[in-house]
């Protein structure tokens, strides 16, 4: 109610505090306050952060529906800390706010101002929301944000020309190029310009080669009630380099992640930040380097999918040695490349399932003997010319589950046979991405159909469910002990928690860009929460509902 807010702005500050505190959290708040703008007066859904001076840890708490936001003590410590927000469409009023807490309790109000340039602030979610076009015409920027934000294209004054030459440059870099001033080179390759030029012209009409956009800035609505009920913890890394891709957290505490820009497996000590690094070998000095999918196996050590590098690593976390399955000269080639692995829970056949991108097909390497098998999914299947084997996950006989990331199917190979097996999914063009399986059902996400899924594996039966937000492109789901269904999603920097029975879904906003990959639920008590990285970030963060 309108009225209401405003007599709410026009308390004294001290009535405001005297209350109940901001929202139920375990411990008494350290540091509180209220935020406000002119244009709305006490704002719901601001994210506040608190980063204490020199360190590598950022807090976040979102404010509720009275802008009241509240650090529980026991997450910060006595310090200096700068303080900053996030809410789309404004800034912190002034120069940045650093407030000393000393153990007392402190208030800090904040006020916020227009943003001076929005177009930063948006989500590349937001970037597809606002971009004129149809869906059709929009559908190949897709491509672009798995290494940076619309915005760089749509700020860009090239002409259509000009794009034509960009796109080319674009072709050749590898998706895992960490840092814009490193990109990494893929195997050089050219592409008739009359393929890119209508997509060059369309990019030409969104971007400023014509003077300013005369387009709307669609913005996302601010989180809401539940979703402001959440502690979100941002852990830098500490190169800008590193790009973490997958995440998991051992049974000892350990958050462990793959690295898609460099040759290191990464651990984190989430209890006091500490890092720590293991050295992969460069088994391909001219080919680019990090690894991808990161997986435990039944004995909680982990395997890694080396990409251009070629083959698996299996690392033993007791040991902290790697042991290398390098995919044989005979059948790798330049063009060889390992995003998946999926090691069985427990010893069945001693084998291990992994994909080669190069041919769009499976790979299956015995354990004892190192020996690669190959086995093309797609040979006999009138499925559509694109496909790219994903996600991968395996049941209790080591049959192989496999997404089509490219296409519109869950495949199965048969451990035994190696009978291939198409199911498409229920949505065309779905894209199906990564997923988990939790015995019974896998559960994916449909990364070009905005949707989260699930396929009982005994009734091979489909169910689908939208995402709350349009353009969030979800990149993986988990299915925690709970029941409720967990994704990231990889453009609006938004993690998803769903209830697959009603459909409710909350979403919890993270303070800052993130590109989120594989996400990982920790059911572990005092509280489940979610570990993601950020892969052009170089952050872990982990997302604690307070509900
Ligand atoms: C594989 C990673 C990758 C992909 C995919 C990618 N880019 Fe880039 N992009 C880069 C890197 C690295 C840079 C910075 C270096 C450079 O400009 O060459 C860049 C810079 C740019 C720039 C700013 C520099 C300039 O010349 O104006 C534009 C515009 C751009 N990209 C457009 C696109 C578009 C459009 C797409 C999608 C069709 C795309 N990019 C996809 C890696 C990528």
């Amino acid at each position: 109610m309108k009225w209401a807010k405003h007599l709410f702005s026009l308390l004294p500050l001290a009535l405001t505090f005297a209350g109940a505190p901001a929202r139920a959290v375990d411990q008494p708040p350290m540091l509180s306050g209220v935020v406000r703008s002119r244009a709305e007066g006490a704002m719901e859904g601001v994210l506040v952060t608190a980063r204490k001076r020199g360190s590598a840890i950022a807090v976040t708490v979102a404010s509720n529906d009275r802008g009241a936001f509240a650090f529980p003590a026991g997450r910060l410590t006595p310090g200096e800390y700068t303080i900053a927000i996030r809410a789309t469409g404004y800034e912190l009023y002034g120069a940045p706010r650093t407030v000393s807490l000393s153990g007392e309790k402190t208030v800090v109000d904040l006020a916020l101002t227009p943003a001076r340039d929005t177009g930063a602030q948006l989500t590349n979610s937001e970037w597809f929301d606002s971009i004129p076009g149809s869906e059709k015409d929009k559908r190949p920027l897709m491509a672009c944000m798995s290494c940076h934000s619309l915005e760089r294209i749509v700020r860009s004054t090239h002409d259509a020309n000009e794009f034509v030459d960009v796109l080319r440059r674009m072709v050749n870099y590898v998706t895992e190029s960490g840092r814009d001033d490193i990109p990494q080179r893929a195997i050089p390759r050219d592409i008739p310009e009359d393929k890119l030029r209508s997509f060059a012209t369309f990019l030409a009409s969104i971007n400023r080669s014509r003077g300013e956009w005369t387009w709307r800035l669609r913005m996302a609505p601010r989180p809401r009630g539940r979703a402001t009920n959440v502690i979100i913890t941002e852990y830098d890394l500490p190169r800008a380099t590193i790009a973490p891709h997958d995440v998991w957290r051992d049974p000892e505490g350990f958050v462990w992640y793959s690295n898609s820009a460099e040759q290191y497996l990464g651990r984190l000590d989430p209890r006091d930040g500490s890092h720590r690094e293991f050295a992969l070998p460069v088994a391909r000095p001219d080919a680019p380097r990090g690894t991808l999918d990161l997986e435990p196996d039944g004995n909680s050590d982990l395997w890694l999918a080396l990409m251009y590098q070629g083959g698996l690593a299996k690392f033993d976390r007791r040991t902290e040695l790697f042991t290398l399955f390098p995919v044989s000269s005979g059948s790798a080639d330049e063009a060889t490349q390992q995003s998946m692995v999926a090691p069985a829970a427990s010893d069945i056949d001693g084998k291990v399932w992994t994909n080669e991108v190069g041919k769009q097909a499976i790979m299956r390497v015995d354990i004892a003997t190192g020996r690669y098998e190959l086995v093309d999914p797609f040979a006999n299947a009138a499925l559509g010319s694109v496909h790219t084997p994903y996600g991968m996950v395996t049941d209790a006989a080591n049959n192989l589950w496999f997404l089509d990331f490219g296409g519109q199917t869950l495949g199965k190979i048969d451990a035994r046979t190696l009978a291939v097996t198409h199911y498409p999914t229920p949505t065309s063009a779905s894209r199906p991405r990564r997923g988990r399986f939790d015995g019974k059902t896998i559960w994916f996400a449909e990364f070009g159909a905005d949707k989260l899924a699930a396929f009982d594996v005994e009734r091979e039966s489909f169910r689908e469910w939208s995402v709350p937000s349009t353009h969030s492109f979800p990149y993986d789901a988990f299915m925690d002990a709970d029941g409720d269904l967990w994704s990231g999603n990889m453009a609006n920097d938004r993690v998803l928690r769903m209830r697959p029975e009603s459909g409710a879904a909350v979403e919890y906003l993270l303070p800052q860009h993130a590109n989120i990959r594989r996400v990982f639920v920790d059911d572990r008590k005092p509280r489940r929460s979610l570990w993601a990285g950020d892969n052009h970030g170089a952050r872990i963060f982990r997302v604690e509902p307070l509900d």
